[in-house]
């Protein structure tokens, strides 16, 4: 028996199922990844909001479909060349023409626009602005989202970097771009919309499940776009409330005659940069009046804490590369840890 000749009995033997287990290994997975792909805090498949229910329940009302289709299709091809290969007369090729060949897909088109369209209406923005209990608007820099909530009193809450919602209740976006064309898109909340300079686009979406998920930018750029995500956190309506209004204050770990004050206002940080209580009043970079408290530094780069700040401060260019943020590499040790501490001390 010639080298790679099969033993006629080794489909009995251990040396078939030692081929077969990679195999096995490997569509296990392929399965895993792709169920993985079906959950998670950016998973359009396990919706958080009414948008993303209906997209998800789009996408599987097709992938079946297709599926059951093409399972048709398949079965068709297999019974014309496999079970029944026999010439078939002119008026049946004619009859199958017509109908498996027009009227089905027709019909199959037909039926999923009219659903696609049903959909349409709750997708688009203006139908619910009515409805919508608060406005946010964001606008998408590189690489950063410029957060505002702007609430019923008229009055005005400023963040970045990180959006909070109210779980049950209708929020409608306006989206903007200062610089690139960038898109909003909080998989698990609903679909995405681009953030195009000079115009705004309205968004509304309405979260039905407390969580904290993780949005991001979905159009292409610069540099550091796949580090432009968007932590969302949906909460209890009341706790949204009370945490709405504690933002509206400076900061109550604020501490103005602290040396890493003293160092943000000498650096000249304020001229980008917006802490309420002290004299920074840049609009250039993210607000940091109580950036302590949100769960990442850089839009989802790296875990909030003190090392990781000072890390930022000194090497911001190196870790989002192409960020407008200067580096400040100048900075001692005992200063990057001062303003470090101090800017994590903003609750
Ligand atoms: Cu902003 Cu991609």
């Amino acid at each position: 028996m010639a080298v790679g000749d099969a033993h006629p009995l080794q489909h009995l033997t251990g040396d078939n199922l030692s081929v077969q287990r990679p195999c096995r290994a490997a569509v296990t997975l392929l399965i895993a990844v792709a169920l993985g792909a079906c959950s998670g805090r950016q998973s359009a498949l396990d919706p958080a909001g009414e948008e993303a229910s209906q997209v998800a329940q789009l996408f599987w009302v097709m992938t079946l479909g297709g599926a059951l289709i093409w399972a048709g299709v398949i079965a068709l091809a297999l019974y014309a060349s496999r079970w029944k290969p026999h010439a078939v007369s002119d008026k049946a090729a004619g009859r199958l023409i017509l109908w498996a060949g027009a009227v089905f897909p027709v019909t199959v088109l037909t039926a999923l626009l009219t659903y696609g369209l049903w959909l349409m209406p709750s997708l688009r923005p203006f139908a619910q602005q009515q409805a919508a209990s608060l406005t946010i608007d964001i606008t998408g820099n590189q690489f950063w989202w410029h957060v505002v909530y702007r609430l019923p009193d008229g009055s005005e809450v400023v963040s970045a970097n990180e959006l909070r919602l109210p779980v049950g209740q209708r929020v409608e976006f306006a989206l903007r771009s200062a610089d690139m064309i960038h898109s909003f898109w909080i998989p698990p909340l609903g679909g995405k919309m681009d953030m195009i300079p000079g115009r705004t686009n309205r968004l509304s979406l309405m979260a039905n499940r407390t969580g904290t998920f993780r949005g991001q930018c979905a159009e292409f750029c610069g540099t550091s776009h796949a580090w432009m995500a968007l932590p969302t956190v949906v909460m209890p309506a009341d706790q949204f409330e009370a945490w709405l209004i504690a933002r509206k204050a400076p900061s109550p770990g604020l501490v103005a005659d602290d040396a890493g004050a003293r160092l943000f206002l000498g650096q000249k940080c304020g001229s980008c940069h917006r802490v309420q209580g002290i004299a920074a009043e840049g609009k250039a970079g993210p607000d940091l009046s109580h950036v302590g408290s949100r769960l990442s530094l850089g839009a989802g780069l790296l875990e909030n804490d003190i090392e990781n700040m000072a890390r930022f401060v000194s090497h911001s260019g190196f870790l989002k590369p192409g960020s407008q943020m200067p580096f400040y590499l100048t900075l001692s040790e005992t200063e990057r840890s001062d303003l470090s501490r101090w800017l994590k001390g903003l609750q």
